[in-house]
């Protein structure tokens, strides 16, 4: 098991490898340096990358808050703006998935596992931010027939009253809750622990200010 010193060594280690790979860059004679860098998320993915992040947040906290709150009345407005917000959600990563797809993205330079998890993790995230929108659409109309957003807007109905599906929804509803915010959790550490401990400016990347970041493989 390494000690913290060990570990501090191991990572200074891998940092000064890296830039000294950057450094010594073999060129042929007269040729022009090639930056060895990776560039930047482009700007709109970048902006609707920290727009969903507001907005999970706002949909969590809406989502919870409405549970704690006596008022009939504010609970009907909490939960009608809990779910415009989810919308939101699904539309932005909609519209988030399209440009990426469009856009040449460089993947980040990780070694193959880390590289692996942390594909694997982006899917899942991708896969709730469009699950569970679903899955709240789902159970409104399990669980009520027809609705409309603050008396006005009609949410689409996509499957007829049942109350026992609505509690079963409910319940996927709530778990895929859980797992997102457990993802989140694991995926924003995993960002502040490459810039505060490795610095090696993957979290620059996907700043609204952005950085180029050396490429490390
Ligand atoms: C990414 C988007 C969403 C997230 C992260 C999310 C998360 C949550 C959370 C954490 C709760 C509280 C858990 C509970 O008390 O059961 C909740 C409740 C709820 N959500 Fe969502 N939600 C999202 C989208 C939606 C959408 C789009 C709708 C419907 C159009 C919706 C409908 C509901 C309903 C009806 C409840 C109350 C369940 C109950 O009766 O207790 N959600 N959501
Ligand atoms: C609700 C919260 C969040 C969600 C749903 C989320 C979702 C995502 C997703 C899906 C990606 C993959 C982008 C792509 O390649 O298409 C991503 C990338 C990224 N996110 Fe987040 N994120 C959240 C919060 C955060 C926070 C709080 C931070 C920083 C502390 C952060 C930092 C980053 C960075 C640096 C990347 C690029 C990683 C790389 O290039 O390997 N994210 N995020």
């Amino acid at each position: 098991m390494a000690t913290d010193g060990q570990l501090g060594t191991m990572l200074a280690h891998g940092r000064d490898a890296a830039r000294e790979r950057i450094a010594t860059q073999r060129l042929a004679p007269g040729a022009r340096p090639v930056p060895r860098v990776v560039a930047p998320y482009p700007a709109s993915v970048r902006w609707l990358h920290w727009l969903t992040v507001a907005l999970v947040l706002a949909a969590v906290a809406l989502g919870f808050l409405r549970v704690e709150v006596v008022s009939h009345a504010w609970r009907l407005w909490l939960l009608d703006a809990h779910r415009t917000v989810g919308l939101l959600i699904f539309g932005v990563t909609v519209l988030r998935l399209l440009l990426r797809l469009g856009l040449p993205i460089a993947p980040t330079p990780l070694p193959r596992l880390v590289g692996w998890i942390v594909r694997a993790t982006h899917a899942a995230l991708y896969l709730l931010l469009l699950g569970m929108p679903l899955l709240g659409v789902l159970m409104s109309n399990a669980r009520s027939g027809s609705t409309r957003l603050f008396k006005a807007l009609p949410l689409p109905v996509l499957m007829p009253e049942n109350e026992g599906w609505a509690d079963r929804l409910q319940g996927l509803h709530l778990v895929g809750g859980w797992i997102l915010i457990g993802l989140v959790g694991l995926h924003a550490s995993a960002a502040l622990f490459h810039h505060y401990v490795l610095k090696d400016g993957v979290l620059g990347r996907m700043l609204p200010q952005a950085r180029r970041m050396p490429r490390t493989t």
